[in-house]
């Protein structure tokens, strides 16, 4: 049975390799890529996810655009990680395939609403604007959704934006904050799980060796994060952080996770973005789970398959 599927994203070079995993798994049924402004603006996220699109040969998959700013901060970036145009060393071009009419929340809403209920997931691998704005325009979406896979927060493992925050829950708080008190079943995968799935030098020479575009595609991009974490963060194998929402879809059972209640600090500067993982919860009615381990191995045996049997 395939498991419908809509990826949020700001493509981003982890986000490429998530995607390029997601386009070439047929057991996803991928009825849409929404883009949303995060690590490059809103323009380049849209333009970046045609291209990837183009590379996997998905021309089947519409690209919605959306929001080009959080809802209430300023728009922010992470250049540095993913390059000036976001997709690393890769020279951006004009995709062939357009990008779809209308918005990226809308599309979320359309899209989940005209199916039954429980059988879209959503994968949000950026900043919860888009999400935050199609729950808002659709007050019965978030029971309507499938599994909300998120990468996104910390707990253990601190900030990466701030000494308090991941990147995109910083990046739009108040987002976040309306996501989770919304109702989603929500399946967290913060830098505690993330930084537990290194690409180290053998996981990338591996996907290197493929003679697939998405293969060389997606190694390009870990190169260019292998080189970026060592300069910047001085980490000899930088954490893979979006894919992992893809891999806990396609093989769940390389993640344990543990129910808990999680909010978002929206208001102080300091800790802004922080989120508070709560583990003291009643589990039988709990609507978040929290990834406390991954079988890194196994994730990257997973997308070195998947990148292998693609375009
Ligand atoms: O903190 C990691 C997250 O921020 C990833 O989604 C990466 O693409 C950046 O957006
Ligand atoms: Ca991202």
């Amino acid at each position: 049975m395939k498991q419908s599927l809509i990826i949020d994203c700001d493509p981003g070079v982890d986000d490429a390799t998530g995607l390029l995993t997601a386009f070439a798994s047929p057991d996803l049924d991928l009825l849409a890529v929404t883009t949303v402004g995060g690590n490059v603006s809103a323009a380049k996220t849209a333009r970046n996810a045609r291209i990837l699109r183009q590379i996997a040969r998905r021309e089947d998959v519409p690209v919605y655009a959306g929001a080009e700013r959080p809802l209430r901060r300023a728009p922010a970036g992470a250049g540095e990680f993913h390059g000036r145009e976001g997709l690393g060393d890769l020279t951006p071009f004009e995709p062939v395939g357009p990008v779809a009419e209308g918005t990226a929340a809308g599309a979320i809403v359309q899209q989940v609403m005209a199916r039954p209920a429980g059988s879209v997931a959503l994968a949000v691998m950026g900043p919860m604007t888009n999400l935050a704005l199609a729950l808002r325009a659709e007050p019965t979406l978030a029971a309507h959704l499938g599994p909300v896979v998120v990468m996104g927060g910390a707990r253990s493992e601190g900030g990466n934006i701030t000494a308090s925050a991941e990147f995109n829950i910083w990046a739009d708080p108040d987002a976040a904050a309306e996501v989770f008190a919304s109702g989603c079943r929500m399946i967290v995968m913060g830098l505690d799980v993330t930084h537990q799935v290194r690409a180290t030098e053998a996981r990338i020479a591996s996907i290197e060796a493929l003679p697939t575009a998405s293969a060389k595609t997606a190694a390009a991009m870990l190169r260019f994060s292998q080189r970026v974490e060592r300069q910047i963060v001085g980490w000899d194998a930088g954490p893979l952080h979006d894919p992992c929402t893809v891999a806990w879809l396609l093989k769940p059972d390389l993640f344990e996770l543990r129910p808990c209640r999680i909010e978002v600090e929206t208001e102080s500067e300091l800790t802004r973005g922080h989120t508070a993982v709560e583990f003291r919860v009643d589990a039988a009615n709990a609507d978040h789970f929290w990834a406390t381990k991954a079988d890194a191995a196994g994730i990257f045996a997973l997308i070195t398959q998947r990148l292998g049997e693609g375009a």
